[in-house]
């Protein structure tokens, strides 16, 4: 079964064709950051705008990458929310267009679902049940996966998500728009130690995550210094170690408090090298292993929402699916509402 994916939630086009039988096949991935860098920040309209110029074109590089003709996709799978309404709007449309078209289904898919089944796609994968976090310029959750549409809620920020954290922090360093990559490159110069930053929530007791006070607190050091380049690592680095501890220490008690021994890590703040490096030999000396998606598939991208959809199909395979006629998003989306395959 070939499934033609598309993501379209925020400021990433991003496309993929997934075969059951044969894997990944292609794809392609378009990302508006410079566009929206001028402002800092991603600004909707002109990201719908832009996932408008680029969905149909980047489909058909897609096709040609893959060697596929359009008639030899069996489903669409399009990210229905949670996201921008303008930018999801685009994705559903063109999947609904297809799919009626074609005379193919097509799936609504929840973006997160995506990321939580994206580890799947690498090799070694995780078998379910693992503990997922998921850490996003948007979310920040910690999810027991089942199976597919089974997710469990453990704990998730009650603020702002990690990523959201890091580019609020790189903004204040003058580090740009998303800065998380950058303020990550700029600790590895800084010197351990000097400042201490304090962890939030580290002792709640809870699951859940608060990561705002981190950035006023950097804030406030900011103020209180003269800011070299020195100090603007050492600060960055004091900023990395105290939501590295945070999320490394927290997802620990997720594996033990649930007796799991899988840890799945997704989204953009999953490609931080000191997040990888303390989960990983923390949790190997409890006997747990992490598991990372291939870096292109921790960021937004296609071929989770191609994965998420196929998945789902196998899942129900007794199910009649007709095309789709109406369509609608959904910007808010509750991941434990989703419903499960066959349903
Ligand atoms: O999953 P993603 O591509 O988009 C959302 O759905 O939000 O995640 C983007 C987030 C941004 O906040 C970005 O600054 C952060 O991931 N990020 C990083 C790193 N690379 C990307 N944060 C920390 N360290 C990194 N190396
Ligand atoms: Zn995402």
């Amino acid at each position: 079964m070939l499934v033609l994916g598309i993501e379209t939630s925020c400021d990433e086009t991003g496309i993929a064709l997934f075969d059951t039988k044969r894997g990944l096949l292609s794809h392609t991935l378009y990302s508006q950051i410079e566009m929206h860098s001028e402002y800092g920040g991603v600004v909707p309209e002109l990201a719908s705008r832009d996932h408008i110029r680029r969905v149909l074109p980047l489909i058909k590089e897609t096709l040609l990458a893959a060697k596929c003709e359009l008639h030899e996709i069996n489903a669409i799978a399009y990210t229905q929310g949670p996201g921008l309404a303008g930018a999801l709007l685009v994705g559903a449309s063109i999947g609904v267009a297809l799919s009626f078209a074609l005379k193919i289904p097509a799936l609504g898919i929840h973006h997160l679902e995506g990321h939580l089944l994206s580890p799947l796609l690498s090799t070694p994968a995780p078998n379910f049940p693992f503990i997922a976090l998921l850490v996003s310029g948007g979310h920040t959750q910690l999810m027991q996966v089942d199976a597919v549409g089974h997710y469990k809620l453990l704990g998730e920020t009650v603020d702002d998500a990690a990523g959201e954290a890091f580019d609020k922090t790189a903004k204040l360093l003058g580090l740009g728009y998303p800065g998380g990559a950058a303020l990550s490159k700029l600790a590895r110069q800084g010197q351990a130690g000097r400042f201490k930053l304090p962890r939030p929530m580290l002792n709640s007791g809870d699951l859940n995550f608060s990561f705002s006070g981190l950035k006023t607190a950097v804030l406030t050091l900011i103020n209180k210094q003269e800011i070299t380049q020195q100090t603007s690592a050492d600060i960055a680095l004091a900023f990395q170690e105290a939501i590295v501890e945070v999320l490394t220490e927290k997802s620990l008690t997720a594996l033990s408090r649930t007796g799991l021994t899988q840890l799945v890590v997704a989204g953009g703040v999953g490609a931080n090298d000191q997040l990888r490096q303390n989960l990983s030999s923390k949790a190997s000396t409890k006997g747990a292993t992490v598991f990372y998606p291939e870096l292109e598939f921790c960021t937004d991208n296609g071929a989770m929402i191609a994965f998420a959809g196929a998945m789902r199909l196998q899942a129900s395979p007794d199910k009649t699916w007709s095309p789709a006629s109406s369509f609608t998003v959904n910007a808010r989306w509750n991941l434990e509402m989703l419903e499960e395959p066959g349903n």
